[in-house]
């Protein structure tokens, strides 16, 4: 519950914009003027603010810094041709907000909350929205337990939050991709479904060891056989073989429910493609590979919208590809950015106006 859905707004004196080109920013350095700040205490939500981005004051023995019950989402606002600000999808990422906060025991956030609260933001900081093309402002709300004891359990209060970060894309150019067998990155009845912050931090010592070998990212597969594809480095993935693109289902739990990856979806049925959510082994994109079936392999999330993979390893089997001469995976991009930058018709009314 919400006790009022009354933000209290306190302004910054100064706009940090000034000191800052919005062109060709890397990806999560640079924050907007403000933030939202919510705490959960007595079963309630309360102390709404709005107020100028700052550094939290945090307890050494604030629960979340010792196990880990925090959860994010990741947004994207932008501008249309006219400068209006739309963001994309947001009432998506509310409802998978609350799936991950279900699954870590923690209390879900009102929709009058996350969405007035993101709208009240944007709106106060909407001069953070870069208009250059490919570039966003990302918008990340999260939230984790605020009790400030190590006993192990779910905690009594929460801080929900929201910054705004100004950003280019986060993979330039297209990628090399590592099949990792050793680690796994979720297994059924995990929380491979849930944004939960551990996942992350979970995956940054493989991907630095695929980096050492000179990859950009690994390509997860899953807990038991290490044998069929799941996500790709932070991101959803689709293998196109023949007219059909596959990608795998979400029946075990093991995979984000991405924004970007139902937005892929419909837009390839668009384009006449056949879909697949199934399981996809690593001896089938072999095969398909080598008898030159294997079209494109795209990776896609908010962050990354779509990346290209120009190449993909698997033991000692290298498959490279030719991304100069795709045209589905550039096609959706395209697409979808220029839905997102209001040069292409909204028709399925992603676009919700701030
Ligand atoms: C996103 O695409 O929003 C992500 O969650 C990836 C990321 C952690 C930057």
């Amino acid at each position: 519950m919400v006790a009022a859905m009354d933000i209290s707004i306190r302004k910054a004196e100064r706009s940090k914009l000034q000191d800052l080109s919005l062109d060709n920013l890397p990806f999560g350095r640079y924050f907007s003027d403000h933030m939202l700040e919510a705490d959960y205490e007595d079963g309630e939500w309360k102390n709404i603010e709005i107020k100028p981005y700052q550094p939290l004051l945090l307890s050494p023995s604030l629960a979340a810094l010792h196990y880990g019950q925090a959860i994010f989402e990741g947004i994207k606002a932008y501008k249309d041709r006219n400068g209006a600000p739309f963001i994309f999808r947001p009432q998506d990422n509310y409802r998978r907000f609350n799936v991950s906060a279900e699954r870590m025991q923690m209390p879900t956030v009102p929709e009058e909350l996350f969405m007035e609260g993101m709208r009240r933001l944007l709106e106060l900081d909407q001069n953070w929205i870069p208009s250059k093309e490919d570039h966003s402002l990302y918008i990340r709300p999260f939230m984790f337990s605020s009790d400030e004891l190590i006993g192990v359990r779910p905690s009594d209060n929460y801080k929900f939050m929201i910054i705004l970060s100004p950003t280019g894309p986060y993979y330039a150019a297209p990628m090399r991709i590592y099949v990792e067998e050793k680690y796994v990155r979720a297994a059924p009845g995990g929380v491979g479904y849930a944004k939960a912050a551990g996942n992350y931090g979970a995956a940054m010592l493989p991907t630095a060891e695929a980096k050492g070998k000179g990859y950009d990212q690994v390509l997860w597969m899953d807990a038991v056989e290490h044998k069929y594809v799941q996500e790709c480095g932070t991101m959803n993935v689709f293998f196109i073989i023949g007219n059909t693109a596959i990608t795998p289902d979400l029946d075990q739990g093991t995979i984000l429910d991405g924004v970007t990856r139902q937005s892929a979806i419909t837009l390839l049925k668009e384009m006449g493609l056949t879909i697949e959510e199934r399981s996809l082994g690593i001896d089938e994109i072999i095969e398909a590979y080598k008898s030159g079936q294997l079209f494109e392999v795209f990776g896609t999330g908010t962050a990354a919208t779509i990346s290209l993979i120009r190449e993909l390893r698997y033991k000692d089997f290298v498959m490279e590809f030719d991304v100069d001469n795709w045209k589905t995976a550039p096609t959706i991009k395209k697409w979808l950015t220029d839905i997102r930058e209001g040069r292409r018709e909204d028709k399925y009314n992603w676009m919700w106006k701030i």
